[in-house]
């Protein structure tokens, strides 16, 4: 079976108590059941991690490569706008696909919001579906994963 990493960056494991308003009053632990689910139903298995540090979530990019996961689907937080090592550390694991997930839609938000610096080094971003989002990422996940087999095939 598939291994996916899904990597949550600084300050999700706030959700339900940070910025309802904006992230809803769900919690992390909701969230990493909801994606543990879906990951079931897609036929693929997931490792979920969330870390407040940035390179911990760089030595969790490492280790994903290392350890053979097909792809990752990673929600970066603030460091989205901000991380030139995680943009790095992206692109270093490449050919394993990344797609960046948002809960909320970054575009319509603050304006420094609206850039990622790490989008580029990922195959796709989802944005402002909620907590839906993170089914969206790993069908895409998914389906760039069997395209990928194809080609090799
Ligand atoms: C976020 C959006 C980021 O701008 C913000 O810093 C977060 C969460 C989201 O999921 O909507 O922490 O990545």
């Amino acid at each position: 079976m598939k291994k996916i990493l899904c990597l949550n960056g600084p300050n999700l494991n706030r959700l339900g108590k940070r910025e309802v308003d904006v992230y809803g009053t769900e919690t992390y632990e909701a969230l990493e059941n909801l994606v543990v689910e879906w990951s079931g139903k897609l036929g693929i298995t997931v490792e979920c991690r969330q870390s407040n540090h940035e390179g911990v979530l760089i030595d969790s990019l490492h280790e994903a490569f290392d350890a053979g996961f097909a792809g990752v689907l990673m929600n970066p937080a603030a460091l989205t706008h901000s991380s030139y090592s995680l943009r790095d550390a992206i692109a270093s694991i490449s050919p394993v696909p990344v797609v960046e997930v948002h809960i909320s839609n970054i575009h319509a938000r603050e304006s420094f919001r609206h850039q990622s610096i790490t989008a580029p080094v990922c195959i796709g971003q989802i944005s402002g579906f909620g907590f839906d989002g993170y089914y969206l990422g790993l069908l895409a996940l998914v389906r760039a994963i069997q395209c990928g087999e194809e080609k090799k095939r």
